[in-house]
């Protein structure tokens, strides 16, 4: 399965979900996830994500090994998401600053 980690929060490009041909996508309020029951490993949406947020569970970088449970854990809780909308207003700033984690939303 694919990871969606640190970096997605505060930025939420949404490209990703275009390209996903099981619609696994599950939408926070400044984050999203990947349901790992539902993803077939395709991994069209890695190269997707302007953040480079998505990972291969097995390559999730180090430290942010919590966010396989959390994708896990809220895919169960928030909305599918199928269809690409205009990323978070300051995504542009918050791109690539570490430790986001402590803002996420659930
Ligand atoms: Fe997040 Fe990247 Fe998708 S920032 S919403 S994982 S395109």
């Amino acid at each position: 399965t694919f990871v969606v980690t640190d970096n997605c929060i505060l930025c939420k490009y949404t490209d990703c979900v275009e390209v996903c041909p099981v619609d696994c996508f599950y939408e926070g309020p400044n984050f999203l996830v990947i349901d790992p029951d539902e993803c077939i490993d395709c991994a069209l949406c890695e190269p997707e994500c302007p953040a480079n947020a998505i990972f291969s569970e097995d390559e999730v970088p180090k430290g942010q090994e919590v966010f396989t449970q959390l994708n896990e854990e809220l895919a169960q809780k928030w909305p599918n998401i199928t269809e690409m909308k205009e990323q978070l207003p300051e995504a542009e700033k918050w791109d690539g600053v570490e430790g986001k984690i402590q803002y996420l939303e659930k």
